[in-house]
């Protein structure tokens, strides 16, 4: 795989021999991943998609973009199996009218949601059984079109919070907020192309929230839990679920995934 990204430098520990891989009814599980650590993987990994994953991803111009799905595409399934103890091939996709992605036959009684984000080299993936999850992660690069983002899908207390911060602040808080809208709004896949102005997060714009806190929109003003990650230098993250807390654990994928599943 083409360099499209320097090998970010991951924060989170590694994961627990797979024998210990086990995911709480009250647990949200975090993996990030440096793709190009995998970039030798990715004529194995393409034998795990579906043939819809393989078509797109063959519709890529660039061969570093199409390398990134693949890898993306087959870590999540690699993750999921060791969770549905099934093989990655055999993991069934189908996507609400918006386009966000859930297990096609996600049993009642022992549901897995999930939800997928990259950017540059890392993809960070949640998973948890407990309820619908949302999560989103950036590059730290610059914006030079921020102004205009920030008009078309900012409150108006966002831009103005944003506005009044000092110049060296501003890209940091920016994508702090911008995460976590996405995060939030990527929980039920619905809210993006409507809602994205009326989840204002001004009141936490200068805060880390490195731990949960309820955030919620005009209706529901404790929505969800939210908390921002920082998986790697350069990077920020945000997790958003609807309540109640769950026990939040944060890992890095090994470069050999034998560590935590066969395939
Ligand atoms: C579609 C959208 C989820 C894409 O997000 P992105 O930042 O470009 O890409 P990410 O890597 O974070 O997430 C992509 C993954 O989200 C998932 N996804 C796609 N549509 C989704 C939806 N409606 N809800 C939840 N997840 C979705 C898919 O798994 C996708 O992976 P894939 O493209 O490899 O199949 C979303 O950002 C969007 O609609 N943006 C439009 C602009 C907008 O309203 N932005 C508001 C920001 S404040």
């Amino acid at each position: 795989m083409k360099r499209a990204a320097a090998t970010p430098k991951l924060h989170w520990p590694s994961p627990p021999p797979r024998e210990t891989l086990a995911l709480g009814s009250d647990e949200l599980q975090l993996w990030c991943a440096a793709l190009s650590e995998f970039r030798d993987e990715v004529a194995r990994f393409v034998t795990l998609l579906s043939e819809a994953e393989r078509s797109k991803a063959s519709g890529f111009h660039f061969p570093a973009h199409r390398d990134s799905y693949i890898l993306r595409h087959g870590i999540l399934r690699i993750l999921l199996s060791g969770y549905r103890k099934q093989h990655p091939r055999d993991i069934e996709f189908s996507f609400r009218p918006l386009g966000k992605p859930e297990l096609k036959d996600g049993l009642p009684q022992a549901p897995l949601h999930f939800s997928h984000s990259h950017s540059g080299d890392l993809a960070l993936y949640a998973i948890t059984r407990s309820c619908p999850v949302g999560v989103d992660v950036e590059c730290l690069k610059p914006v030079p079109d921020m102004d205009q983002i920030v008009r078309q899908f900012f409150s108006s207390q966002e831009i103005q919070a944003l506005a009044a911060l000092p110049e060296e602040e501003r890209l940091h808080a920016f994508y702090a907020c911008w995460t976590r809208k996405e995060a939030c709004l990527k929980v039920d896949g619905e809210g993006i192309s409507q809602g994205v102005k009326h989840v204002d997060f001004s009141h936490t714009l200068l805060q880390e929230t490195k731990t949960l806190e309820t955030v919620g929109d005009l209706q529901r003003p404790d929505r969800w839990r939210l908390q921002s990650l920082a998986p790697a230098a350069g990077y920020l993250g945000a997790v958003a679920y609807e309540r109640p807390a769950l026990r939040v654990t944060q890992w890095s994928l090994p470069a050999s995934l034998a560590l935590i599943c066969a395939t």
